[in-house]
């Protein structure tokens, strides 16, 4: 499979909706309410996509990943949440069920690494929710130290999170 990642903007806002509710319907069954999960609108994320990509800092950098029927995943990067300093966090990670499983989940990581690594920072955090075993196992297999869980709210009430840190960034792409 030929996958090609390139640096999101404004007028991908349509499609990075589209895979993000359709990834959304695909990984979080079980997960998250149904009812929350049948809501979700392409056109109302595609307006959030575009307003975020059109204010977005330079330090936040949305990757896009396409083939040739078009875009299939995305990573989300930035400074972390938690404001420590030079900490990155990949904020969000998608990818379509059929396009898994051919290493540009890793790709997508290692690039968001790389390009945060030349903006400065350090470390790397990314949180998921504790129930995403798939996830967390990737996160393991790429070698992340897991971190305490901790409470967050989200689409389904109180909800847990178990972050993964790489305490050296540069472990995710050397
Ligand atoms: C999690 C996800 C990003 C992984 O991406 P992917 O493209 O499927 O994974 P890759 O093909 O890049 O796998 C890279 C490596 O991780 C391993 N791997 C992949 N999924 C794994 C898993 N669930 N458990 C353990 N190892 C895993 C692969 O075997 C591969 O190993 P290798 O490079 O050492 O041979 C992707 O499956 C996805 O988008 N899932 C649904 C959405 C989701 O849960 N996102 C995270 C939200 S926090």
């Amino acid at each position: 499979m030929g996958f090609v990642i390139f640096p999101a903007g404004p007028s991908d806002a349509e499609d990075l909706a589209a895979v993000h509710v359709r990834a959304w319907r695909e990984t979080y069954p079980g997960m998250l309410p149904e009812a929350y999960l049948s809501r979700l609108s392409v056109p109302v994320h595609a307006r959030r996509w575009r307003f975020a990509l059109k204010q977005a800092e330079p330090t936040e950098l949305t990757l896009a990943a396409a083939d040739r029927s078009g875009l299939v995943g995305y990573a989300g990067v930035g400074s972390s949440r938690r404001a420590i300093d030079g900490e990155a966090e990949i904020h969000t990670l998608y990818l379509l069920r059929a396009a898994q499983g051919f290493g540009l989940g890793r790709r997508l990581v290692a690039d968001a690494a790389r390009l945060m690594a030349a903006r400065g920072f350090g470390s790397m955090r990314i949180s998921t929710l504790s129930d995403n075993r798939r996830a967390r196992s990737f996160y393991e297999h790429l070698g992340g130290a897991v971190q305490a869980e901790r409470p967050e709210a989200g689409p389904g009430g109180v909800m847990f999170e178990t972050a993964y840190l790489w305490p050296r960034i540069g472990a995710l792409f050397e």
